[in-house]
């Protein structure tokens, strides 16, 4: 019995709740850039798990913005459907990160 405890602890670690960026949407052996938990659970709802939006409703993201523009979009919110949401809601370091994994995927 004793053997088998590191092996159980292993698999409760794998399907935390907490990281359902890394289960649903990337591979484990996948390496690169990821979605952080933030557009996991912020941004997927409208523009798609992979940013790619929804034809006349979501647009495609990052679309043509540079990184600051994409972040200040962010903040400030767009038109009457995009609301803005502060650094407390979802950290600089997230949209960066988001921005370099939208960028990997655009280019494919
Ligand atoms: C409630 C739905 C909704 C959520 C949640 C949402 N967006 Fe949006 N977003 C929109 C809509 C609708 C637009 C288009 C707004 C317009 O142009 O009038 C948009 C526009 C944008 C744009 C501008 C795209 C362009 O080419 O001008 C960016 C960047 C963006 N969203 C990023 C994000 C990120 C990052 C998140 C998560 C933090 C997010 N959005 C969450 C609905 C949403």
């Amino acid at each position: 019995m004793r053997r088998f405890l590191p092996f159980a602890f292993a698999l409760v670690a794998c399907t935390s709740p907490e990281d359902p960026g890394q289960r649903t949407l990337v591979r484990p052996d996948d390496e690169g850039p990821k979605p952080s938990d933030s557009f996991v659970a912020t941004c997927a709802r409208c523009h798609g798990p992979r940013g790619e939006g929804t034809t006349g409703v979501y647009p495609a993201i990052p679309g043509a913005l540079d990184e600051a523009t994409f972040i200040a979009t962010v903040r400030s919110g767009k038109g009457r459907a995009m609301p803005a949401f502060s650094p407390e809601q979802v950290p600089d370091d997230h949209l960066k990160n988001d921005y370099a994994w939208l960028k990997t995927l655009r280019a494919r």
